[in-house]
Parts: C-alpha cells; sequence; structure tokens
C-alpha cells in the first residue's frame, strides 16, 4: 500500500443543497485527509476541458452545462490507496446501483446530478489535481 493522492469534486447538486459539510465529515471518516480544498465556479470551457475524454459520449454537453451550473467544492484527498478507495466511497455512478454507505447511495439525486466526482487512476489523479490546483503549493 502506497500513499497515493486523489482529486474530488463535490458537484453543483450537493453544494445546492448544502451538502459540502455531511460529504466531508463522510471523506473524514472513510480515513481521508483533505489536504486542499476551494470552493470556486467552473466556467463551460474548464468543464469541457476537464471531461474531454467523454467529448464522444451522448452525455458530455448535459455533464458540461451541469458542472458549470453553480458552485463546486474541489478537493485533494490523501491516503494509503486514495484513488481506489474513494471510488468505493462515492458509489457507482448511477446511485440507484451504488451500495449502502457510500456517498452516492446517500446524497446522489441521479445519474446525472451524482453529488460527486473522483479520479479513476494515477494518471487521471495527478491529471485533475495540476487541473485545478497548478496555482497552490499543496503541503499535505
Ligand atoms: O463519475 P464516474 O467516474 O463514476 O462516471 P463516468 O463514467 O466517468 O461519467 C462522468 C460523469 O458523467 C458521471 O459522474 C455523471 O455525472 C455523468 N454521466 C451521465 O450524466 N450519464 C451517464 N449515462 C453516464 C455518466
Ligand atoms: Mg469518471
Amino acid at each position: 500500500m502506497t500513499i497515493e493522492r486523489t482529486f474530488s469534486m463535490i458537484k453543483p447538486d450537493a453544494t445546492e443543497r448544502n451538502l459540502s459539510g455531511d460529504i466531508n465529515s463522510m471523506i473524514e471518516h472513510a480515513g481521508f485527509k483533505i489536504i486542499a480544498q476551494k470552493k470556486i465556479r467552473i466556467t463551460l470551457e474548464q468543464a469541457q476541458k476537464f471531461y474531454d475524454v467523454h467529448k464522444e459520449k451522448p452525455f458530455y454537453n448535459d455533464l458540461c452545462n451541469f458542472i458549470s451550473s453553480g458552485p463546486v467544492v474541489i478537493q485533494v484527498l490523501e491516503k494509503e490507496n486514495a484513488i481506489s478507495d474513494y471510488r468505493k466511497l462515492m458509489g457507482a455512478t448511477n446511485p440507484e446501483q451504488a451500495e449502502a454507505g457510500t456517498i452516492r447511495k446517500k446524497y446522489a439525486i441521479s445519474i446525472d446530478q451524482n453529488s460527486i466526482h473522483g479520479s479513476d487512476g494515477i494518471e487521471t489523479a495527478q491529471r485533475e489535481i495540476s487541473f485545478f490546483f497548478s496555482d497552490i503549493e499543496i503541503v499535505g
């Protein structure tokens, strides 16, 4: 097991419902350290670039519009095995398939308004952290 960092984003449906604190509580109780965090508004252009891996998918436009529709909380999380452990804590993309005890099971509204994003691999985590946190030194 190695200490890893992963990128997390609390999506607009969750900030709108004042769930950032509750979600952070789940994150911290699961053993993650929130080593960087900011609340921002993502522009449509940033959303398109951030999600460009999905640009051929039918949900791409709606996804980019949604992510830029309200404030988000972006975070860097640190823990042993952070990347795959955070995917487990998030739960399945579709909350109907998410397991009990996961963030999406508890809070997601639907497959598109699913409250939380987390990196899906080591390279994605590095890309996503530097996409949003290149301007600050993360001290941990
Ligand atoms: O977020 P996750 O990695 O679990 O799923 P993804 O397959 O990478 O898709 C990225 C995001 O696109 C999802 O979290 C959903 O918000 C959205 N999506 C959607 O709106 N409809 C789908 N059929 C699949 C994904
Ligand atoms: Mg993904």
